[in-house]
């Protein structure tokens, strides 16, 4: 018997029901704690979802998910990608994104666009579609000590915090309750995070991370100015880069604080914590995760994320590794720390690309009836995806 089927077993008669009660967050009343995050699906036509994600998004809010994350959608500025898989927020894609928008409240949920730019991240394809494009972030950097494109100027970032107000601004004109900031995953926002992507000598860069903060704190700022007190903003952060696992942000609790009270103080609502696994351990001492770290430096609303129903982690599946469903595996450690305190909402994201009925099977004890994630559901070609 394997770890998982053991505690599968143990576990046979989870409760999951205090994941169910509903959440406020400013004017948005979310009906029970399950989010679908931002996932990428490659869908995208010059930027615009076609019909099947409306139903895509539609269809995990009729099957349990409270909040929809959109998939990473570039600001409209010219450095933020040429690959035209990938979503974007600008004039030519609102109505496209307003049909999905209604789609979701029609069905009872929420939902977020998820704003992005790759920064210095070499994606491959952009070369190809367009010779033009040039990469910009904060040292040229796409990961460390590997040179792509070039630094962002003082100017760059004014037109870069332009392109993000605009894309709030669009998110709430096409009916969206909110917006999250991608600052996760080694892209341009955590590429300012990141100490080995910022070598910045200006106000932007620094030792402390809140030096390093400060283009994401006042892009937080002009996003609520522009947006005022009824829209919601999520940031996403994370330790972990697609490009190196092991990549810290933060090496001590006490930075993570000082990051979550700037963000807050910048007029965030939600830190969306990216882990690769809910349960890991952050610092050595406690059992706390990263979301049960910002928790406890924040009275923001905070999501966690990371395998939930599965036993394998995102980048496994994204390099083509099967896993399996773990069924109610792990769903009481998920509940006790949601008791304690350490997050607010939780994010699954395979397993509803793998089920959409995901969060109601799961609420009515019907896991063998549960479409187990297959890597096959999200093939990636290696065009797109080469960092
Ligand atoms: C196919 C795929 C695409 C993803 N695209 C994004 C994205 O656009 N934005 C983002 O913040 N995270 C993205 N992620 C990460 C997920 O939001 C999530 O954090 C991750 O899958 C871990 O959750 P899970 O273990 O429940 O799947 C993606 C993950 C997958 C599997």
């Amino acid at each position: 018997m394997t770890e998982v089927d053991e505690f599968a077993a143990e576990t046979a008669d989870y409760d999951i029901t205090p994941l169910l009660q509903p959440f406020r967050i400013r004017h948005l009343e979310l009906r029970n704690r399950f989010v679908m995050p931002g996932m990428q699906r490659w869908w995208c036509v010059d930027g615009a979802p076609d019909h099947r994600m409306v139903e895509y998004y539609r269809r995990r809010v009729l099957g349990g998910a409270a909040l929809i994350i959109s998939e990473s959608c570039t600001v409209d500025h010219p450095s933020a990608t040429k690959n035209p898989t990938f979503a974007r927020m600008s004039p030519e894609t609102r109505e496209a994104w307003r049909a999905c928008v209604a789609g979701v409240h029609e069905a009872g949920g929420a939902m977020f666009m998820q704003l992005w730019h790759q920064g210095g991240v070499n994606y491959g394809g952009d070369a190809e579609v367009n010779p033009e494009f040039v990469a910009l972030s904060p040292s040229g950097l796409s990961a460390p000590g590997q040179p792509f494109g070039r630094a962002a100027t003082e100017a760059d970032l004014s037109s870069l915090k332009r392109a993000y107000v605009q894309g709030a601004l669009d998110a709430m004109e096409v009916g969206a309750d909110g917006v999250e900031l991608h600052c996760a995953h080694g892209f341009l926002l955590d590429q300012f995070l990141w100490p080995q992507t910022n070598l910045r000598t200006d106000r932007y860069g620094g030792p402390a991370i809140t030096d390093r903060a400060t283009f994401v704190a006042e892009l937080t700022e002009a996003v609520r100015a522009a947006t005022g007190p009824d829209f919601v903003i999520s940031v996403r952060i994370s330790q972990w880069k697609e490009s190196d696992y092991d990549a810290r942000i933060v090496d001590e609790p006490d930075q993570l604080g000082q990051l979550v009270r700037l963000l807050r103080s910048a007029g965030a609502d939600i830190f969306h914590m990216s882990a690769r696994r809910f349960w890991t351990p952050e610092w050595e001492g406690s059992d706390l995760g990263l979301a049960g770290w910002a928790k406890s430096f924040t009275d923001a609303a905070v999501i966690g994320v990371g395998s939930v129903g599965l036993d394998v982690d995102v980048m496994a599946s994204l390099n083509g590794g099967e896993g399996r469903a773990t069924g109610a595996s792990r769903i009481d450690e998920l509940v006790r720390r949601f008791q304690r305190g350490d997050f607010d909402l939780i994010s699954v994201g395979r397993s509803q690309i793998g089920d959409p009925e995901w969060v109601a099977k799961m609420t009515d004890h019907r896991i063998p009836d549960i479409r187990a994630f297959r890597a096959g559901d999200i093939a990636l070609g290696d065009d797109v995806m080469s960092a």
